[in-house]
């Protein structure tokens, strides 16, 4: 599903997204327990003259974490150096970057659970001692260097908490999960996307933008630039409600933010497996995806919105699933 306009997963299409980003705390919309957290981290380690302790943001893509990377940085007043964890094949990838930090600037490592476990015993050291410990030499000779490094805040981004190592997760001070966006948080960041992009959106097409949006501020300014396309070509470049559902209509995205995957994955489990429960294996077999994909990809607004349920024994379809399909429900019997 390489071209699913519904992914939070960012697409060679939201190349552009850097120029709306926000860069401040106070035009980061919503998340707003992380933002206050944040705020005052971030000031304490100022007038402490020290740096941020080390921060992990989790949660699915397009939520806004490489965002908030970046804008840590602004805040503290740092410089920023980005890499990620397929980056980081051997160790000496890990030490190239840490020796060009400067003191308070922040390291920022995208999807930090793909990091080699060989390779994350060297970060330990770095977060927890401002030290780079590393064997330098072949295997007849070898000896172990310690070089200092400067007091520096790591930033990790991962969609997958859960496959990060205990110690590794264990030196993150400050640990955020955000969140999906409510409609009304999106709606604000359409308006938001439309004063950069010079553009008139009226507010009800704000909000039916931002109800099919899936939660994800990536898919608002995805759909966004799409309907801005039909406004322009079949209207007069105002945004307005009509376009906006002809235009979301046309791209196959429903009133609450399914599209064809979702519906293919949830009338699966309904056809195949009778509603559920059923495990993610035979799920992903049967619809010809990944495991991980599903798990981090699809289901998460699925499970959100509630129309997927997860059971000990497996996933199963919602009675509100069955209703928003339009196929009739059989209440089950509990075992
Ligand atoms: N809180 C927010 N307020 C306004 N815009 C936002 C916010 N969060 C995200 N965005 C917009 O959504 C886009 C995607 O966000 P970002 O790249 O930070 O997501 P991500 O969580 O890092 O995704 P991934 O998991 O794919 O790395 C940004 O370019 C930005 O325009
Ligand atoms: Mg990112």
């Amino acid at each position: 599903m390489e071209n699913r306009i519904l992914t939070g997963e960012k697409l060679k299409e939201d190349q552009g997204e850097m120029s709306i980003r926000p860069e401040s705390l106070s035009e980061y919309v919503g998340q707003k327990e992380v933002k206050e957290n944040l705020e005052i981290f971030i000031k304490a380690a100022k007038m402490r003259e020290e740096p941020l302790d080390h921060v992990l943001l989790y949660g699915p893509p397009g939520l806004g974490k490489t965002t908030l990377a970046y804008i840590i940085a602004h805040e503290l007043g740092s410089n920023i150096k980005t890499t990620s964890g397929p980056a980081i094949e051997k160790s000496g990838d890990l030490a190239a970057i840490l020796s060009t930090l400067e003191p308070g600037d922040v390291l920022f490592i995208d999807e930090i659970h793909r990091i080699p476990r060989f390779i994350e015993e060297i970060l330990y050291s770095a977060m927890e001692d401002f030290t780079l410990d590393i064997v330098v030499g072949n295997d007849t000779s070898s000896r172990n260097i310690q070089i200092d490094l400067p007091p520096f805040t790591l930033v990790g981004a991962t969609t997958r908490a859960g496959d990060l190592t205990g110690p590794l997760r264990d030196r993150f001070g400050i640990i955020n999960k955000l969140n999906y966006y409510t409609v009304e948080e999106l709606e604000q960041i359409a308006r938001r996307t439309a004063k950069v992009l010079e553009v008139t959106i009226e507010p009800d097409a704000a909000h039916e933008l931002a109800k099919r949006s899936r939660g994800t501020p990536r898919i608002t300014n995805r759909l966004f630039k799409r309907v801005r396309d039909y406004a322009l070509v079949m209207g007069n470049g105002t945004m307005d409600l009509e376009i906006t559902k002809l235009a979301l209509d046309k791209l196959k995205v429903d009133g609450l933010g399914l599209d064809e995957t979702d519906y293919h994955l949830l009338k699966s489990i309904v056809e195949k497996f009778n509603g559920g429960p059923v495990g993610i294996e035979a799920i992903a077999s049967s619809i010809g995806e990944e495991e991980t994909t599903i798990e981090d990809v699809y289901e998460p607004y699925l499970l959100q919105t509630g129309l997927l349920k997860r059971t000990p024994r497996g996933r199963m379809v919602t009675k509100k699933a069955y209703e928003h399909l339009g196929i009739p429900y059989k209440e089950k019997e509990t075992k």
